[in-house]
């Protein structure tokens, strides 16, 4: 069989929009700041929250609901061969602060609704379907992200990094997983590491958060490649001092090395020639932060990405250079220079690719073939299985963002292709 798209069920393949939206308003809910913005860190009462709701959803559709030592939960509807490997399909519920209710929850919710979807017109799948919620694909607490995802790909040294991290407040990653109810993390970190065997296909349902399909009126994008994300820590230290009593040939100020690494990203970024090239300064810090104090520290946190993974990485060596050269030309320290994440680009898997766009088409749906230039889980998942992920559009390409917005008449088509692709996957 091929899936339900054969069989006729497409034309009564209900996908209940509404009762989605209702969802991921509810979700918006459990958030540290207030609507519209939304904010959930991981492990955080409201994270924890999200978690549980996200649990009874699964359970509700019937799902027979697991977690793993770092909180990936998985719903799975069992195939009639469980001996295959699974079709998974998932994204992720945390929020960076002062963000929308979107990024990520799409993923998870339309998963959900994907598999009800199926459910409504009797369709068995052979293989598992399994929605999943990853654990923090965003880097908000311990400055790198997808834990959940690096976790279960067994990515290079995830599982000695996650039992070293620390979040800003000193509070380590093991301690943080404990309080949110994850007691042997430390012990069954391991665990979560999947093989080959688990799944055959995973599928990612997100919002474009980029302009295009908006701009274009095209309702779904089949996402080709994710581009390569890597992301740096810099911290300067000089000696600090009196705003007014210390004249300014005396000083090696770590606040304007700061300040000239954040414009040295931007020229190496740009010197690359490329529009696929992007670097940020998101984080700028100075110490001791007071008007009247010449900064004594200052630290980054740098973002560079790329679609070519070699020019990427040519920004980075640039990077390193110019924090050397500022650093000695202002005579001050580099207290730290750290490549927090550097990871490789992925392509779709071509089956999931074809899949996909077979699904848009049999729903009568335009699609676009496009890359992802943010990273989703599906970056690691790809280790393991081959991935693809389903677009739809969002206001203005707005993401990260409290106005970040996608109509339910958008989401609702990208559930339908979810479904369709969903149960191609599940029954080949
Ligand atoms: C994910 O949020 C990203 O930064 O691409
Ligand atoms: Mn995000
Ligand atoms: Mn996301
Ligand atoms: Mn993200």
């Amino acid at each position: 069989s091929d899936g339900i798209c054969k069989g006729g069920a497409r034309e009564t393949l209900f996908v209940d929009g509404a009762k989605l939206q209702e969802q991921i308003d509810e979700l918006a809910g459990f958030s540290d700041t207030p609507a519209p913005t939304v904010t959930r860190i991981l492990y955080t009462p409201n994270d924890v929250a999200a978690r549980r709701y996200v649990k009874t959803l699964m359970s509700e559709a019937g799902l027979s609901v697991r977690e793993d030592a770092i909180g990936n939960i998985f719903g799975r509807w069992e195939g009639s061969d469980p001996s295959l490997p699974a079709v998974g399909s998932g994204s992720h519920t945390d929020a960076i602060p002062y963000a929308g209710k979107y990024d990520g929850v799409l993923g998870v919710l339309g998963a959900i609704e994907a598999i009800r979807a199926l459910q409504r017109v009797n369709f068995q799948p052979k293989r598992a379907i399994e929605a999943v919620m990853f654990t923090s694909e965003e880097p908000t607490r311990f400055g790198f992200g997808c834990l959940g995802s690096r976790a279960m790909a067994k990515s290079g040294e995830i599982f000695d990094i996650l039992r070293a991290s620390k979040d800003a407040n000193n509070v380590s990653f093991v301690e943080a997983a404990r309080s949110a109810g994850y007691g042997d993390v430390e012990e069954k970190l391991e665990s979560s590491g999947l093989g080959h065997e688990v799944y055959s296909a995973f599928v990612e349902l997100h919002i474009e958060q980029g302009p295009l399909l908006e701009k274009e009126g095209i309702p779904i994008g089949v996402v080709t490649a994710i581009a390569a994300p890597a992301s740096l820590k810099v911290g300067f230290k000089g000696d600090g001092g009196h705003a007014g009593a210390l004249l300014m040939p005396d000083r090696n100020d770590a606040g304007l090395a700061g300040a000239e690494l954040a414009l040295a990203v931007e020229e190496h970024v740009l010197a690359s020639g490329s529009v696929d090239t992007v670097g940020t300064t998101g984080v700028l810090e100075i110490h001791p932060g007071a008007v009247n104090s010449v900064p004594r520290e200052a630290r980054l946190e740098i973002d560079v990405r790329d679609i070519d993974e070699a020019r990427r990485d040519k920004v980075v060596a640039g990077i390193r250079a110019s924090a050397e050269s500022i650093a000695k030309k202002r005579n001050v320290r580099i207290t730290n220079f750290e490549v927090v994440n550097q990871d490789p680009p992925a392509k779709s898997g071509e089956k999931i690719v074809e899949a996909a766009k077979q699904a848009a088409e049999s729903l009568g749906l335009e699609y676009k073939l496009m890359i992802s230039r943010a990273y989703h889980d599906s970056l690691f998942m790809a280790r393991i299985t081959p991935m693809g992920m389903i677009f739809v559009p969002c206001f203005k390409g707005y993401s990260h963002r409290p106005d970040e917005f996608a109509s339910v008449e958008d989401m609702t088509k990208g559930v339908q292709v979810l479904a369709l692709t969903l149960s191609q996957l599940s029954s080949a």
